[in-house]
């Protein structure tokens, strides 16, 4: 019989019982500790599984040699310190998103994790939601002809964090679809935003990646509307998606729309747009809960030595493409390549390296004035 694989948590704030919840429930894992640095909490999760150690101590999970893996559900600064600490240990680690508050950090991880041969898997949820892996399939497909741009909008009033902004809050969840559906390298990313409650933490952010054949995608994210929207829409050439997450079971609708110009026409008059407006589709989705999928997928990957579908590259990517954007924000919205390689000739004149930030900028995604921990 295979053994069961030993998890421990770090976190039982707001997200972290989530998870504890789901490795809890799971047949193929032991979820043995639970830690945070809150008594209350501790309390709380004791009564809610009263088979499970708690401890205010994050080195009692370290220091246990049964312990297989164990997850990091902190806010993001402390992400790479703890990481660091089980990759050490020899022990494989799910990280909430984002990855860590730097690219240098997550390469660090990731090389540590590659040296002793362990997992990183990050907590990009929705690639592990059903709906999102329908509009992969479709898009896939060719369902919708060719890919022309997808916009997403992440909206709602709060939940304003001290340490990071809107952005490294919100824009995970939407950067890593993208990049998941669009399955290429962005060229460049632009951000603008602003700070309208707390000085020095934007609570709103309009971004943009650029990519190859003039595609690109656009993420909205506030902490300042009124009403809570998540919605994306990924237009093609033949077919449109329209996603909201908010809709408790047709999250999905295919819009059998699409513009076409004629291909002749010898006067203004003749000239004419055809608007096609064909049926409206709710494909079938699968009411299954990501999470779920999610931490299965963890233990699956840790049995299997399988790398994860959000592995510690997937964490780099996001981080890289935060970090530009950062930068880009304190820019105004000038153009930040993400890879070199691939930047235009004529894209060189309008964007500003990423590899050395000018003197007094703030490090990318923590307010001005808050230093970041040197270690834990
Ligand atoms: N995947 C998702 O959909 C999703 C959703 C929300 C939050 N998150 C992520 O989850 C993480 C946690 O977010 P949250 O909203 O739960 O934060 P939170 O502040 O509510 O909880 C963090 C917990 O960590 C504890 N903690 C801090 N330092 C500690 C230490 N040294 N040892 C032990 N415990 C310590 C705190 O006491 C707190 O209870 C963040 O990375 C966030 O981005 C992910």
């Amino acid at each position: 019989m295979k053994k069961k694989i030993n998890i421990g948590v770090i976190g039982c704030g707001y997200w972290g019982p989530n998870l504890i919840r789901n490795f809890n429930s799971l047949a193929g894992c032991r979820l043995k500790t639970v830690c945070d640095l809150d008594e209350r909490r501790l309390r709380h999760m004791k009564e809610l599984y009263p088979a499970v150690d708690t401890t205010r101590r994050m080195d009692d999970l370290i220091e246990d040699a049964e312990l297989d893996a164990i997850v990091v559900a902190t806010s993001v600064r402390f992400h790479y310190p703890m990481a660091k600490k089980v990759l050490e240990a020899g022990k494989h680690v799910f990280i909430e998103k984002p990855m860590a508050r730097s690219s240098a950090e997550c390469e660090e991880l990731n090389a540590i994790a590659a040296k002793k041969g362990l997992i990183i898997m990050i907590g990009h949820t929705f690639l592990y939601s059903s709906p999102v892996r329908k509009i992969k399939e479709l898009v896939q497909a060719g369902e919708i002809g060719k890919l022309c741009y997808i916009s997403s909008r992440r909206l709602n009033l709060g939940l304003f964090q001290k340490d990071i902004n809107v952005m490294w809050d919100l824009a995970p969840h939407d950067l890593s679809i993208i990049l998941y559906i669009m399955d290429e390298h962005p060229l460049a990313v632009n951000c603008q935003g602003n700070a309208n409650v707390t000085v020095g933490i934007e609570d709103i952010i309009n971004l943009s990646l650029t990519y190859r054949n003039g595609r690109f995608a656009t993420v909205q994210n506030s902490w300042l509307d009124p009403r809570k929207v998540r919605e994306m829409t990924i237009v093609g050439t033949k077919k449109m998606i329209v996603y909201d997450d908010i809709q408790p079971l047709e999250k999905i609708r295919i819009y059998d729309a699409r513009v076409e110009r004629p291909p002749h026409y010898d006067t203004f008059a003749e000239f004419q747009y055809s608007y096609h407006y064909g049926d409206l589709h709710v494909p079938y989705v699968k009411q299954e809960e990501p999470l779920k999928v999610e931490t299965q997928h963890f233990i699956d990957c840790i049995n299997s030595g399988a790398r994860p579908i959000s592995s510690g590259h997937e964490g780099l990517e996001l981080v890289r493409i935060l970090e530009s954007a950062s930068l880009s924000l304190q820019q105004g919205g000038a153009a930040i390549p993400l890879s070199r390689e691939e930047v235009q000739p004529d894209q060189e004149a309008r964007v500003v390296s990423a590899a050395a930030p000018p003197e007094g900028v703030r490090t990318p995604g923590l307010p001005s004035g808050l230093i970041p921990p040197a270690s834990m």
